[in-house]
């Protein structure tokens, strides 16, 4: 049975909000163009992200720490122009507001007035307390990132589940806090114990937005590609693939490999 959307008036930070007050639990999915934001937008998603994940779906990379401002940049613009009724945010790719805070204001004001895209996304907690609030005090919408951020993936040196003993724990849900002080929108928690985003979504009044954080959390993010079984390779535990596009896609090429061989396309009807 297919979900039906209720409205489509635009979705807003205040609405994000709204929904973890009402219990509506939050559907976000990431896009990288054009063609695909627009088709996940007509399956009725909430919010589409501009993930740094294109670092590795788009452009072949093993991280997402290569991924350049100038690249976000016209992805982010593919996918502003699809979206009506989605809230959108991208990310502030890596190297770009970790230094200098008033550098990583201009870079967010960069970010969002040449992509026509509603909210930033920063990976960390206190260490970015600054440049996050410099961001919001130019009036742009935040989102954080807490658990495992993916930027820093040559400090951690792994991409395994994050804050299993309570030190690390303990900090990720004062970090939460703080985000919610200072005024982001929404939080999301990447790879951590299920039992500990429950806690941080029962601490924190802004909604929580999971990726293998387990179903207590106000709402999950995918990436595309994966929950298609688009990258055939990849299956996490936290993962769920909706289709094998992957597979489609592969048979399609050599259903047509195969007909032009053969010089079955194109046909009479296909031809002027
Ligand atoms: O880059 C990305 O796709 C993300 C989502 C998983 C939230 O940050």
């Amino acid at each position: 049975m297919a979900y039906l959307v209720s409205d489509n008036k635009k979705i807003t930070t205040k609405r994000i909000r709204e929904m973890k007050h009402t219990g509506e639990k939050i559907a976000v999915l990431t896009s990288y163009d054009y063609t695909i934001a627009s088709l996940v937008e007509q399956g009725g998603i909430d919010m589409i992200h501009v993930g740094d994940s294109a670092s590795n779906v788009m452009q072949g990379n093993a991280t997402t720490v290569p991924i350049t401002l100038d690249d976000m940049i016209v992805y982010g613009r593919t996918v502003a122009r699809a979206c009506k009724r989605a809230i959108t945010c991208i990310d502030m790719p890596f190297g770009t507001y970790q230094g200098d805070p008033y550098k990583a204001q201009e870079n967010a004001v960069r970010l969002i007035q040449s992509t026509g895209i509603d909210s930033v996304k920063c990976e960390g907690g206190s260490e970015i307390r600054e440049a996050l609030e410099l961001i919001i005090r130019a009036g742009i919408p935040v989102c954080g990132h807490l658990g495992l951020t993916p930027q820093s993936i040559y400090q951690f040196g792994t991409y395994a589940l994050r804050a299993q003993e309570e030190a690390e724990a303990q900090k990720l849900i004062d970090d939460a806090r703080m985000l919610e002080e200072i005024g982001c929108y929404a939080l999301v928690l990447e790879k951590i114990p299920a039992e500990l985003a429950k806690r941080v979504t029962e601490s924190v009044g802004i909604p929580t937005i999971g990726i293998g954080a387990g179903v207590g959390c106000d709402g999950q993010v995918l990436v595309i590609q994966d929950m298609l079984g688009m990258n055939m390779g990849f299956k996490p535990k936290f993962l769920r693939h909706y289709n094998n596009l992957g597979e489609q896609i592969i048979d399609s090429v050599n259903h047509y490999v195969e007909d032009v061989k053969k010089g079955l396309f194109p046909n009479d009807a296909e031809s002027y």
